[in-house]
């Protein structure tokens, strides 16, 4: 009899523990679905063109004299779809994705920036030489992966 209450205790302790086990796992699950990387949420990947400074994508200078491109990804393309940035001036790419995880990376220079969705992305760049530059994906995005890309002219 004793014995057998002692059997109960234990099997209930391990149905409690089987519980706080599962939920544990299943709130982990649910968090990573929803901030990948497990950062923390900057910004709602279904809201981006409501939400400032996303908004209103393309070119801005600071009060310090350097730049802010503000930039949206989404399957297959960029948001300003092509922009003119000066040579010489420190650059921040400011980007975030509409959908899934897409980068901004840059032909023949070291920015090759993720862009998460749920996340605000920065890297900073100086073009030394005017021309066009191509911006390419370069994280599998789907069907239209191989096509997504824009341009930024950099201009004297
Ligand atoms: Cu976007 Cu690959």
């Amino acid at each position: 009899m004793h014995l057998h209450k002692y059997e109960k205790n234990w099997l209930i302790f391990g149905i409690v523990a089987l519980i706080l086990f599962l939920s544990v796992v299943g709130v982990s699950a649910f968090h990573q679905g929803h901030t990948p990387s497990g950062g923390h949420m900057k910004i709602d990947p279904e809201k981006v063109n409501e939400t400032a400074p996303f908004d209103n994508p393309g070119l801005y200078q600071r009060e310090d004299g350097t730049y802010e491109v503000i930039m949206t990804a989404k399957a297959f393309g960029y948001d300003p779809g092509k922009v003119q940035v000066p040579a010489g001036k420190e650059i921040t790419f400011t980007a975030t994705s509409e959908d899934v995880v897409h980068s901004f990376s840059i032909v023949k220079t070291n920015v090759n920036m993720m862009v998460v969705p749920g996340e605000i992305n920065h890297k900073k760049h100086t073009f030394d030489e005017p021309g066009t530059y191509l911006v390419v994906c370069n994280e599998y995005c789907g069907s239209g992966h191989h096509f997504m890309s824009t341009e930024i002219e950099v201009i004297e």
